[in-house]
């Protein structure tokens, strides 16, 4: 049986995907469909004082118009961040209240997307408008629960004030991350049908069974009664995790039409009904003794939150991973302002944090005279600095010495604009990627035919990233079959348990439980030909028989590939389930996961603290005259335990890393401040990398073996790529420049201005 884990395999789906024939949850068009559109409050605060829909109601093709006095029936369920399957705990249309600029105040049904799409312009609204803030005030920032119970939000270890004083060099500096928003290619979208008490959403989701667990008790129905399904998403990167409000008013529209409605959330209106990266400030204070080693690290985050969520994304958790220091402080911080509740935005905290931490890194370099790779080395840790446990693995500093090696960072000019080519300075920097391993529960179902086909089955997702070519890859090592003889089905909440797609959780978790229901049809089969009285196995022990790569294989040698052995039987298939449990999920997360919640072992456990690294190195072009930037190169190694496949696997490290160039050089999400609004909600107007801005991109795939994390060895590697490229971007552009940068998006205005 050829090897099919740690190859290149191409996507299964991938003839589906480019010949259009791949059905996501918008291409459902049950019968008698109807179509809806959000009318969308155009204040940021305040009140509606009165809806006139009558023009909405004339114009030809529309069916109804709803408000939050005409919507009946319409449920909510509670935010995520206090506890729910909501994405944000506010909830528009339940009264006349508007708490941030583009929230629903009005649903049109149609005949026709367009005519619905007209009647939402024509919904006249009359506000009271209140006062509006939409950036947050550093001055009003808070620590959650501080005072009673902080849940690590503050971190001591030692005495900073002591580190700092005995330090040879010190750096204090702070950076600033600003608004960025999702533009997921798939539309934010639902469609809803209902037959009697029976509920079926169509939707783009993150999490199947959190969409029908919060559905099914918004609307007090047994979960059997509500089918949610999501066969694939067109991209999602947090922002399709959550029952969003557009979510709940489908479902309401079409019980109150007693149709199937449809809702495609437009391009602007997905810059305030989903989460997004919220504003962040990130100050860091380190010293170092004259060798590099850190005597003292502070990490105080402040980060954007909605009035009336607690979005805490502690990146302060993942920095304090990274580096040996005998004084370590760290505070999470929160500051309000009137928009909707953000969060999740692919690495949701470690993109902002590792710009800061990696830029404060490279600075206190500079004050050394210490060339910043060898920074990372004196400073290298195999236990936790804070919690004091050993790294499953950390491949840290392989990554930086391999990145090294292909980028060329010896030969450097070592000075500040040492390097140049004709009117453009050069740079390099460097920087650390990480992302936490977060190990969920799950369970998958594998059935097996002596044919040699086999199905997998699970209520997990491809959210674009290749799941479903992974798992047919596990099931066919496993079985030692094809991948092309292995079906995969998921998106649908009615399958086993599988996490969340986020926090990078699948194919560590999902894929162990298919690895484990592998294992259990070779253990059935083992138990069916032991009892048999002819063949290779016939009489042995068949707890001494193991499945190996598709083989079965007794302890005196004996052996037989698993699909003759099922053919043998009479059986002629086989069907098993697979519960994949990490060791230190306490009861409390796996409760969470069965609720739709997100339950996880890790990244820190009583034994171990699990995380994957990697190491960038950026080559920067900066013209002398227009302060035009480039990025002629950029290069990562990366280690994440066993690499399932090594062609999606390499997909997801260069999609982080060109997401990783627009952080650092293009995306912003402009304000209108005044009126607190979002200004540049469009993609033709928020900025993200083209080809032109992306050139040499070169990943480098290093191994590394892990058997504490789960039984494949495999950590999360979706948002991985993104972490560390703002820094090693910034870092170069110091290095041709002298300038340094402490805000994103670094452009030619920064330059000037600097
Ligand atoms: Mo991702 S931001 O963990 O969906």
């Amino acid at each position: 049986m050829a090897q099919t884990l740690n190859t290149a395999v191409t996507r299964v789906d991938a003839r589906r995907k480019v010949t259009g024939t791949a059905t996501y949850a918008g291409d459902v068009v049950p019968a008698g469909m109807l179509h809806g559109a959000l009318a969308c409050s155009a204040i940021a605060v305040g009140r509606v004082a009165s809806i006139d829909t009558a023009r909405a109601e004339a114009e030809p093709g529309v069916v109804a118009v709803f408000t939050h006095e005409t919507l009946p029936d319409y449920r909510t369920v509670k935010g995520f961040y206090a506890g729910g399957p909501g994405s944000a705990s506010f909830w528009p249309m339940e009264g006349t209240e508007v708490r941030y600029s583009g929230q629903p105040v009005a649903y049109v049904v149609a005949e026709t997307a367009a005519a619905a799409r007209r009647g939402a312009a024509l919904v006249a609204v009359i506000y009271e408008e209140g006062e509006a803030r939409i950036h947050m005030d550093e001055g009003e920032s808070f620590v959650v629960g501080a005072g009673e119970e902080s849940e690590g939000m503050v971190t001591t270890v030692g005495d900073v004030a002591a580190g700092m004083e005995a330090a040879a060099q010190t750096v204090d500096a702070t950076y600033t991350t600003p608004f960025q928003h999702h533009n997921p290619m798939e539309m934010f979208s639902a469609t809803a049908e209902w037959r009697g008490e029976h509920l079926t959403v169509w939707m783009p989701s993150q999490s199947v069974r959190t969409l029908r667990g919060g559905i099914a008790k918004a609307y007090g129905l047994p979960e059997t009664a509500v089918r949610v399904v999501s066969p694939f998403v067109g991209g999602a990167f947090g922002s399709k995790a959550g029952i969003t409000p557009y979510t709940m008013l489908t479902i309401a529209a079409a019980k109150a039409v007693g149709q199937p409605v449809r809702l495609v959330v437009t391009r602007p209106q997905m810059y305030t009904v989903a989460t997004f990266r919220p504003e962040s400030v990130q100050r860091f204070r380190l010293g170092a003794a004259a060798d590099g080693k850190l005597t003292a690290f502070e990490h105080v985050e402040i980060a954007q939150t909605s009035r009336f969520d607690d979005v805490v994304n502690p990146g302060t958790h993942m920095t304090r991973a990274m580096y040996a220091s005998p004084n370590i402080r760290t505070e999470q911080r929160l500051a309000r302002s009137d928009t909707n509740t953000g969060g999740f935005m692919r690495a949701p905290n470690e993109m902002q944090t590792f710009f800061g931490l990696e830029s404060a890194m490279d600075e206190l370099a500079w004050k050394l005279g210490m060339d910043p790779v060898e920074l990372r080395r004196a400073n290298d840790t195999d236990r936790h600095p804070v919690e004091d446990v050993p790294f499953s693995s950390r491949s840290l500093m392989e990554s930086y010495d391999a990145v090294a090696r292909s980028f060329g960072w010896a030969d450097r000019g070592r000075e500040v604009g040492a390097m140049r080519d004709g009117d453009w300075l050069v740079g390099y920097g460097c920087a650390t990627a990480t992302y936490p391993t977060n190990i969920s529960p799950s369970s998958a179902r594998v059935r097996m035919q002596g044919s040699g086909h086999a199905y997998v089955e699970l209520a997990a997702h491809d959210v674009g990233t290749g799941s479903y070519t992974i798992f047919a890859q596990i099931a066919a090592a496993r079985l030692g079959l094809p991948v092309e003889a292995v079906d995969v089905v998921m998106g649908e909440a009615d399958l086993p348990l599988a996490p969340i797609s986020g926090g990078s959780t699948t194919a560590a978790s999902a894929g162990s439980a298919v690895h484990l229901a592998c294992l259990n049809i070779g253990r059935g089969v083992a138990e069916k030909v032991a009892a048999q009285s002819e063949g290779p196995l016939a009489g042995v022990d068949p707890a001494r028989i193991t499945l190996e790569d598709g083989m079965l294989r007794g302890p005196d040698g004996q052996s037989q590939s698993l699909v003759e052995a099922l053919a043998s039987t009479p059986m002629g298939e086989l069907e098993a389930e697979g519960q994949y449990r990490h060791p230190a999920l306490t009861d409390q997360a796996l409760r969470m996961t069965y609720q739709g919640g997100y339950g996880v072992a890790g990244p820190v456990t009583p034994e171990r603290a699990m995380f994957a690294f990697g190491a960038q190195m950026a080559e920067v072009r900066i013209h002398r005259f227009t302060h035009e930037i480039r990025v002629p190169r950029l290069h990562g190694a990366f280690a994440a335990g066993t690499w399932l496949n090594r062609k999606t696997a390499h997909s997801q490290l260069m999609g982080g890393m060109v997401w990783g160039i627009g952080s650092a050089l293009h995306e912003v999400t402009e304000t209108d401040t005044p009126r607190a609004r979002f200004l540049n909600a469009n993609i033709a107007e928020y900025l993200v990398p083209v080809n032109a801005d992306v050139r040499e991109i070169r990943v480098e795939m290093l191994e590394e073996r892990d058997d504490y994390v789960n039984p494949l060895g495999v950590k999360g590697i979706g948002e991985l790529g993104i972490v560390g490229t703002a820094a090693a971007i910034g870092n170069a552009i110091y290095h041709a420049t002298g300038t340094r940068l402490r805000s994103l998006p670094m452009h030619i205005p920064s330059l000037i201005q600097a």
